[in-house]
């Protein structure tokens, strides 16, 4: 419980410059900070104006501040509004009092009412939001290679082109390669408009991959030095066709580049894309800076309609204010369909360990060995079935 005299409320984005700035400096970024920082912070919030923004105050001073960023992501086939929590910090002299708790409870309350019916955050300790029913997801690999190693595809006559314009020129083609991935990708999640306005003038290329006019890839990127790296974030593609274009587009930097660095998801192999091909492909996962997504489901009823194997399960969710209670898991002609349940539950899960077994990243086994449930021994069966292993492939970071 928080004391009387601290109260939670929304701002708007112009009000985040007086109350949510110096807390989240302090938090993320060196400090004592300059006054520029101030100036370029408030710059930035018209791209936050969609945000939900809420404070705690005590005696009118800011002690602690949380976001939700309109965001919408595809699981397992079914595109959801996701709330995409950041901007999460407390003043150091008010840590440890249970503001932060108060505050995500209710963030994640309000953006539920709001339409969101799932939420991804990147955490800076998996523990703290595992207590707020988020469970964590694969981080992105960086592949590095060589250009001269990707030799074969210099001369390859593929049946497209790629195009190199800058941010500014590419952003729309950019934005609807990501608005079509949403729609095929599990995992895949966008910003809305506003806030995604703001990369229009990040300062970097980016490649698109075309055939007959229809955008296949594309990979925004910033070359370091001459002779030096070339930094690429995420390799998007619509199939292997638009991955082998942006990549041969990259062996041309053979004579530029000593070394390409590029962001891709689990599920590609990069050593398989020469002979003779030398890559290290690394995800590296070290707190608080690097780790992958972490996610949660916020409304149980949303659930019908995402693919789903066959099975028919009643599940019991104890203590959750937003999902707490007994479903039953019924999946029939590749759909789930999710409803209140009435049977003895087969299966106990933490909000974790349902999101867990949604998102593809845990079985039923490991929802019991990592401590997120308990499964009765004829439930792991229709659960595996219901949701089969399959890694998401979040690519946003917020
Ligand atoms: C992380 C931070 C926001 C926590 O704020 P806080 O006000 O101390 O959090 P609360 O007191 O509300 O704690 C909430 C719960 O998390 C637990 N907790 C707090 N810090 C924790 C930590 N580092 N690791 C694991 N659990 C933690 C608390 O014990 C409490 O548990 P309970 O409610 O289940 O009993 C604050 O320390 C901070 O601003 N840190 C720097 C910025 C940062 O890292 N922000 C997070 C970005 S993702």
């Amino acid at each position: 419980m928080l004391d009387e005299s601290m109260e939670i409320r929304q701002i708007s984005a112009a009000e985040r410059t007086a109350t949510m700035f110096p807390l989240q400096t302090y938090a993320f970024m060196p400090s004592p900070w300059t006054e520029g920082d101030e100036e370029a912070y408030e710059k930035r919030m018209p791209f936050f104006s969609t945000a939900i923004s809420l404070i705690a105050e005590e005696h009118g001073q800011t002690l602690a501040c949380a976001a939700a960023l309109r965001m919408r992501q595809n699981v397992r086939g079914k595109v959801h509004d996701m709330a995409g929590v950041a901007s999460v910090a407390s003043h150091p002299s008010a840590r440890r009092r249970g503001i932060v708790r108060g505050l995500l409870e209710r963030l994640l309350r309000q953006a539920r009412d709001d339409g969101s019916t799932v939420s991804a955050l990147y955490p800076f300790r998996p523990s703290f939001y595992a207590r707020f029913g988020y469970v964590g997801t694969p981080r992105h690999r960086i592949a590095t290679f060589a250009p001269e190693g990707l030799a074969h595809l210099h001369r390859a006559e593929l049946p497209g082109e790629v195009e190199r314009l800058s941010m500014r020129d590419g952003f729309a083609e950019w934005q609807r390669l990501h608005e079509r991935l949403l729609g095929e990708r599990h995992g895949f999640a966008v910003y809305d408009e506003t806030r995604a306005a703001e990369f229009r003038d990040d300062k970097r290329w980016v490649a698109i991959a075309r055939v007959d006019g229809e955008v296949v890839g594309a990979v925004d990127y910033r070359v370091g030095s001459y002779g030096g790296d070339l930094y690429a974030s995420d390799l998007l593609a619509t199939g292997p066709l638009g991955r082998a274009l942006l990549l041969q587009f990259f062996a041309r930097h053979v004579d530029q580049v000593a070394r390409v660095h590029v962001r891709v998801s689990t599920d590609e192999v990069p050593e398989l894309w020469g002979t003779d091909f030398t890559v290290t492909t690394e995800a590296k996962v070290d707190q608080p800076r690097h780790g992958g997504a972490m996610v949660r489901v916020l409304d149980m009823p949303a659930l019908t309609g995402t693919a789903a194997g066959s099975g028919d399960v009643t599940v019991e969710i104890p203590d959750d204010p937003l999902v707490g209670g007994l479903w039953r898991l019924t999946g029939e002609g590749g759909h789930l369909t999710v409803t209140k349940g009435t049977a003895t539950p087969a299966a106990t899960l933490t909000v974790g360990g349902l999101s867990g077994l949604l998102y593809g990243v845990l079985d039923p086994i490991e929802v019991v060995t990592r401590g997120l449930g308990q499964v009765d021994s004829a439930a792991v069966a229709p659960l595996s079935s219901l949701f089969p292993r399959q890694m998401p492939y979040i690519c946003a970071d917020f």
